[in-house]
């Protein structure tokens, strides 16, 4: 790819991600509880969300080193997408992964959440919804973005209550799959 076409879809992405828009905290969280994008810095903490996660929603055990590669992909290219992270303290306590899918019915851009976790003694505090909150007005504040979706493993009841809590539609799709 030429090097101004790339630089292009950086900026573009960056801007789909809300690099520069400066928001208020949501308002009806914990204020000690501080939203923002991740950094390269995060890595470590995101990674390791990556592998608590997969053990205990899929039962799944990561491999470290690739999902290492495939988190840094991420933070060192915002075309591929872009993590939030929710911090208490200083410390990273949740994440989230967006992606994006081109709409051409909508002509625009729909999110994809991925990725999400918050450590367990921080759950049930209304972590995931500040998280979520700040996201979606992300999305409000942009008007290329059509909207916001994610796929959830059928076991996971808690995920899908809290989703559909948080005003999330479980019922228009179904996801089907096939990976190598
Ligand atoms: C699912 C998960 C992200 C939720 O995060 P959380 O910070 O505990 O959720 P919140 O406290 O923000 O809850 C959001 C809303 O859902 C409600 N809720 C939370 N847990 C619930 C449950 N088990 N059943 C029903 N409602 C629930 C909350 O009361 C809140 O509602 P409110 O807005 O009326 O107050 C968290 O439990 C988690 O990380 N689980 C393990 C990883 C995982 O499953 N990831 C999702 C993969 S798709």
């Amino acid at each position: 790819m030429p090097k101004h076409v790339a630089e292009t879809v950086v900026k573009i992405s960056a801007r789909w991600v809300g690099e520069t828009i400066k928001l208020p905290q949501p308002s009806k969280m914990d204020q000690n509880v501080l939203y923002r994008a991740a950094q390269r810095s995060d890595l470590d903490v995101i990674v390791g969300f990556q592998v608590a996660m997969a053990r205990e929603t899929e039962d799944v055990t990561l491999d470290r080193d690739i999902c290492t590669r495939g988190v840094a992909a991420v933070l060192d290219d915002p075309s591929r997408g872009r993590y939030y992270v929710a911090a208490s303290n200083d410390r990273v306590v949740a994440s989230l992964l967006l992606t994006y899918e081109w709409s051409d019915w909508r002509n625009g851009m729909v999110w994809w959440i991925q990725s999400v976790y918050v450590i367990p003694e921080m759950r049930g505090q209304r972590v995931y919804a500040g998280l979520y909150e700040y996201v979606k007005r992300l999305a409000e504040l942009d008007d290329t973005i059509r909207g916001i979706r994610l796929y959830v493993d059928r076991r996971n009841t808690r995920a899908q209550q809290v989703y559909t809590r948080l005003g999330m539609n479980g019922e228009h799709y179904q996801v089907f799959e096939w990976m190598k």
